[in-house]
């Protein structure tokens, strides 16, 4: 019997948490050719062919550039609303139960596009995404790093009037020269209100990133985090208080951050104790959802079984959700590896 079929199959059917999406990072090119037609918007690109050539990015900031112009075309919450739940109906293709999701409203707010606009299409789509599809989320809105603090403030005074939606403030865009302590006093406030945090850190940032992002912004899970391996004390510290970081494998190697998926830190991080997960970031730029992410890595790094299994325990023990939720999805995961492992024959 074919071995990576079979694995195939088990990876595409554990149940598993999604926590680093960027919900405008699941913008494909033919969603967005039809959304740029019915606003009237036109596309510098002739086809789905010419956009997806221009994928090829040399570091984060192309890749932001590519990104940024692709949001162009949502004006309206339809368009947001269209958006999250074509991601949403992909998630349960894949058996995602549960998603956070990120969203960067300063992209839209500084096209003149309202911010109740973008949220209120977003939080349709996972209203009816729990309703229709049976995936629960949260929302984590982002600040863009490269940006200054009063915008980020301003963008943090729109979401309070979200407060029971949004459950935590995240930190994303261009990470070099724009630290986690730029936003202290921001993060600060928004704990204050009673939003949890998060940051992106350590992907393209050095170590010490990381270090403010946990200590500055109290961060409770780092986006990224690759170069904490650079610090012994700080993945001694992310090891023994079980700090989550949110992995993205193909985005890692599209940005490259890693050149070849054999390198990737991933195998050294779980070994190291880390409570690490698998996720996308920005699938329809980076060539694969969920899955694909698991697949491509799992093949680099000849992970096994077990680790797909800790990986996708990993991914609720990180998650938002209560006690309880993670103990009954976790619980779900044991039961499905009883049913399927023995017939996985070649580990
Ligand atoms: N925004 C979308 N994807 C991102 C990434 N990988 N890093 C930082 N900001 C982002
Ligand atoms: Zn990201």
């Amino acid at each position: 019997m074919n071995t990576t079929l079979q694995i195939n199959d088990f990876i595409k059917n554990i149940p598993k948490a999604e926590l680093h999406i960027h919900i405008e990072g699941s913008l494909e090119p033919e969603m967005m050719f039809g959304i740029a037609k019915r606003n009237n918007i036109k596309i510098k690109h002739k086809s789905i062919e010419d956009i997806k050539n221009t994928y090829n990015f040399t570091c984060l900031q192309d890749f932001l550039n590519i990104y940024y112009s692709g949001c162009d075309v949502l004006m309206v919450a339809q368009d947001f609303y269209d958006l999250t739940l074509a991601y949403l109906k992909k998630a349960r293709s894949q058996n995602i139960t549960h998603c956070e999701i990120f969203f960067d409203p300063q992209t839209h707010t500084g096209r003149g596009i309202k911010f109740s606009t973008v949220t209120e299409g977003i939080l349709k789509a996972l209203r009816n995404g729990q309703k229709k599809l049976g995936i629960s989320s949260r929302l984590i809105m982002c600040f863009l790093r490269n940006l200054d603090e009063e915008s980020a403030m301003k963008t943090l005074k729109s979401a309070l009037n979200y407060k029971k939606e949004i459950i935590a403030i995240g930190l994303d865009s261009l990470e070099i020269g724009n630290p986690p302590r730029k936003f202290k006093r921001v993060f600060e406030k928004a704990r204050e209100a009673g939003f949890l945090t998060v940051a992106h850190a350590g992907e393209e940032g050095p170590a010490d990133y990381v270090k403010e992002a946990l200590d500055l912004l109290k961060v409770s899970r780092i986006d990224h985090g690759n170069n904490s391996l650079d610090d012994e004390r700080l993945i001694n510290e992310l090891a023994k208080k079980q700090i989550p970081l949110t992995i993205c494998p193909l985005s890692n190697l599209r940005l490259k951050i890693v050149y070849d998926l054999k390198n990737h830190p991933l195998k050294i991080m779980m070994k190291k104790g880390l409570l690490v997960s698998i996720n996308s970031d920005d699938p329809a730029y980076f060539g694969g959802y969920l899955n694909e992410n698991f697949l491509a890595i799992i093949q680099a790094l000849n992970l096994t079984i077990d680790d797909i299994t800790r990986l996708a325990k990993n991914s609720f023990q990180s998650s938002f959700l209560d006690a309880d939720e993670k103990n009954k999805m976790i619980a779900k995961v044991n039961e499905y590896v009883k049913k399927f492992k023995p017939k996985i024959s070649n580990q």
